[in-house]
């Protein structure tokens, strides 16, 4: 069989799959005589933020307001702006998830899952991924995120190496539920970790696309560079530092939490209706670059799982000739 056919095989096939399922409609610029800035619009639409008191969650929920939504910010701190409905909620507590979920009024039509803790924290699984899957997936089952709409998560380049632990990853995803995901780190040494919790959000974003497109939705991740928020100054030796000599020598500043809102909310709007299943790096390129050696960051290459971490690389001792 040649190559066209097989490809006209295999795409009749996956349309048959999905003819019965899907209700996204795709939009086109031209038919609905749509500009650009109208697809990038929220009139009209509800926006659940998690994690929405400060750095990327707080600029999200601010920029979606500026785009027209209604916006329902969720956090465990207090929201310092104003919004449609600020919900307290404690990622660490299903209970106080499932109360915050109770209070959340359908249609939405997007959420986006911004929240996010540094490794040293207690519960940094349940808190970076356990808890927002729920509130994601709790959100798809009740039908109050239904067809049309699109899910975002915050990952990191720390998540990078997910391909390289794609077993690990997928085993522990295989959890269906809070407590099954919360006994597994708890029988699997570390795994309660941040790099874990970036690489099971990008693992579950490409294991997703494909039944939440047949339900009418989307799902997408980006993979922030530092970006100056209070956690990133919490953090500010190991995580501000990262990629410091990239941007010296490329002349640009430190990434700010407007540059992740922007990427978070394109990806959600109707403007990104193609886009499925991915994990969009935001930093300026460094990661690319240091994949095919247009500049020299060995430390990428260990977290995309291409190189063995050696104390040089922290300047710890001599770099070997090459
Ligand atoms: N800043 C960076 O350099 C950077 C880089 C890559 C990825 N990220 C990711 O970006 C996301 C946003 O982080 P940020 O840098 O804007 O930090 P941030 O601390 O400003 O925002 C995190 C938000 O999560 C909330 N939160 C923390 N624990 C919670 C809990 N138990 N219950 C409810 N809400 C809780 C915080 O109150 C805060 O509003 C995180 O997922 C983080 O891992 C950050």
């Amino acid at each position: 069989m040649g190559v066209a056919s097989l490809i006209t095989m295999v795409d009749t096939s996956v349309r048959s799959t999905c003819a019965a399922h899907t209700t996204v409609q795709p939009r086109n610029l031209k038919q609905k005589g749509e500009t650009m800035s109208d697809l990038v619009n929220y009139e009209g639409k509800r926006v659940v933020v998690v994690g929405g008191s400060s750095g990327m969650g707080a600029a999200t929920a601010q920029q979606a307001a500026q785009l027209g939504a209604e916006v329902i910010v969720l956090d465990v701190a207090d929201i310092g702006y104003p919004c449609t409905q600020a919900i307290k909620v404690d990622l660490r507590d299903q209970t106080s998830v499932d109360a915050a979920l109770d209070q959340i009024q359908g249609p939405v039509h997007a959420v986006l899952a911004c929240a996010g803790v540094a490794d040293g924290t207690p519960n940094i699984m349940t808190i970076n991924f356990t808890s927002q899957r729920h509130l994601v997936e709790a959100l798809v089952t009740t039908g109050k995120l239904g067809p049309g709409g699109s899910i975002g998560f915050i990952s990191s380049v720390a998540g990078l190496g997910w391909m390289d632990n794609l077993d690990n990853v997928k085993e522990f995803l295989a959890t269906p539920d809070w407590d099954t995901a919360a006994a597994w780190i708890d029988e699997h040494e570390g795994t309660d970790g941040y790099s874990f919790s970036k690489m099971a959000i990008n693992c579950y974003v490409a294991q997703q696309a494909f039944p939440m497109l047949q339900k009418g939705l989307r799902i997408n991740a980006i993979m922030p560079g530092p970006t100056d928020t209070p956690l990133a100054q919490a953090n500010a030796d190991q995580w501000l530092t990262f990629g410091a000599d990239y941007r010296e020598a490329a002349d640009v500043p430190t990434l700010v939490p407007a540059q992740m809102s922007n990427t978070l909310l394109f990806l959600a709007s109707d403007a990104a209706s193609g886009v499925n299943g991915i994990t969009m790096l935001v930093d300026q390129g460094h990661v690319a670059a240091s994949l095919v050696d247009a500049f020299d960051a060995p430390l990428v290459k260990v977290l995309a799982g291409l190189a063995e971490f050696e104390p040089w690389m922290l300047g710890v001792g001599e770099r070997p000739e090459s």
